[in-house]
């Protein structure tokens, strides 16, 4: 795998230079009240809900239309509240003296990140970030400036859409809090280095950034301009993924590393960030196995330690239903919410409605248990194997408990308790790169 991954690393660095310019126009540094980026996937729910004489037969040209609206509303989020720290001091009322005693618990499994959200008046991203740079030592490491590390993280906030019920910056920082829990890991923690701990922690704050709240096919059907930029290809991943190169670019926080250093952090994170296309996790799930059959994973290899990194970064990521059933059913309710409004709007707009997004058809209880049965119960059990650790079995027996949870909801629901959702059945299948992003 290694060096075939290190030319996938130069010939993707190639084939994507001219994409960020092309996908994420990088603001001057003056321009700071005008509007960030040059073009966003950004999808304005209430336009679809509040103009009714737009509605009937809109086709999805006129989709497209509204969807390459600017996002009028970014400008305007820096006076909504979001106060940019000027000092490293972030905590300091009766709130945040709370958020940082939470944050001295913050490698717990059981870590509550609404609540933290909560005290942190919805910069846990920031803070939770920030916190776990300097608990790592990366600040000192890599000698970075903390005002703009700062920045670079509210940036990062404020670029996911906080009208998403799920892919907002509360579920960046909940990835980026069990990335933190996985780094901890002994076999890990013995052997990272803390290069590997910055992109880690930075492809996790970042890896959904700018999400629009819709997937892939949703992207595709509506040919979006992502869609075209990217080819129908991890079309959301490549998005994540150059938007969070662009901050990087914008913040200067690594201006003062070699330009080598840069893009191989760039291409790095990248391969972190498209890890993470749910309809890939076949491809990794079997070169995991197989690595493990082998016992052949050498963790002094660097190689091998980003591909580990990527399946942390893929557990992470789908790692909701390996939390305790109170976090863990906040979670379902919120991506349930989310696939159901995109379904509202295929529906509205005759656009053929995806899986798992009809809300008549669909229910929490049977999307939950797909989605468990067919991702994450094979990701988790392959990690515990090359983790076996408390905490994996914490997170399997997490696994178990809520998947009977939802069986019970199921059965009272429907009277029998062994549907398992179709939708999930195709996974396995060609048409994968056209199911719905789950995480
Ligand atoms: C930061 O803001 C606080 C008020 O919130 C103020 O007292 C302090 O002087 C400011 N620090 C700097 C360095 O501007
Ligand atoms: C992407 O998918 C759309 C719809 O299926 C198709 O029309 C288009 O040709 C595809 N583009 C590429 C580059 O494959
Ligand atoms: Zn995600």
């Amino acid at each position: 795998a290694s060096a075939l991954q290190i030319s996938r690393w130069e010939k993707k660095m190639k084939k994507n230079s001219q994409d960020v310019t092309r996908d994420v126009r990088v603001r001057s540094r003056a321009g700071f009240e005008t509007e960030r980026r040059g073009s966003h996937p950004y999808i304005d729910f209430r336009i679809f809900h509040s103009n009714s004489e737009i509605e009937v037969s809109v086709s999805a040209r006129n989709v497209r239309r509204l969807l390459s609206f600017q996002r009028y509303l970014r400008s305007s989020r820096f006076f909504r509240g979001i106060t940019v720290p000027n000092s490293s001091n972030i905590l300091d009322d009766d709130y945040n003296g709370q958020a940082k005693c939470m944050l001295e618990k913050v490698g717990n499994w059981n870590f509550d990140i609404f609540l933290f959200d909560r005290l942190t008046n919805g910069n846990s991203l920031v803070s939770l970030t920030f916190h776990l740079f300097n608990l790592h030592g990366l600040i000192e490491h890599f000698q970075l400036d903390t005002m703009k590390l700062r920045r670079f993280l509210v940036m990062v906030q404020e670029d996911y859409h906080s009208q998403n019920p799920y892919h907002n910056a509360v579920h960046a920082a909940d990835v980026t809090q069990a990335m933190h829990c996985y780094l901890k890991e002994p076999k890990l923690s013995k052997s990272l280095t803390p290069w590997d701990v910055l992109l880690s922690l930075i492809a996790a704050a970042t890896h959904d950034l700018d999400h629009p709240g819709v997937n892939q096919p949703f992207l595709i059907k509506t040919n979006h301009y992502l869609a075209t930029l990217y080819k129908n290809t991890s079309v959301l991943e490549n998005h994540h993924w150059r938007s969070a190169v662009g901050l990087l670019r914008e913040s200067g926080l690594f201006a003062h590393m070699s330009l080598e250093n840069r893009q191989l952090m760039e291409s790095q994170i990248g391969d972190l960030i498209l890890a993470t296309d749910i309809s890939q996790q076949n491809e990794y799930l079997s070169m995991f196995r197989s690595h493990l059959d082998r016992g052949d994973l050498c963790l002094e290899n660097a190689n091998h330690r980003h591909f580990i990194l990527q399946m942390a970064l893929k557990c992470a990521d789908i790692c909701n239903p390996c939390r305790t059933w109170e976090l863990s059913k906040q979670w379902s309710e919120k991506v349930t919410e989310e696939f159901f409004h995109q379904g509202d709007i295929e529906k509205k707009y005759h656009l053929g409605v995806s899986p798992l997004c009809d809300r008549q058809t669909e229910t929490i209880a049977n999307i939950q248990i797909g989605f468990m049965t067919y991702l994450v119960e094979p990701l988790f059990g392959e990690w515990a194997r090359f983790s076996n650790t408390r905490l994996s079995q914490t997170m399997l027996g997490h696994l178990g408990l809520n998947k009977a949870s939802w069986k019970g909801v199921q059965r009272e629901q429907s009277g029998s308790g062994d549907d398992v959702d179709p939708a999930f059945e195709e996974m396995d299948s060609d048409i994968l790169p056209q199911e719905p992003r789950l995480s």
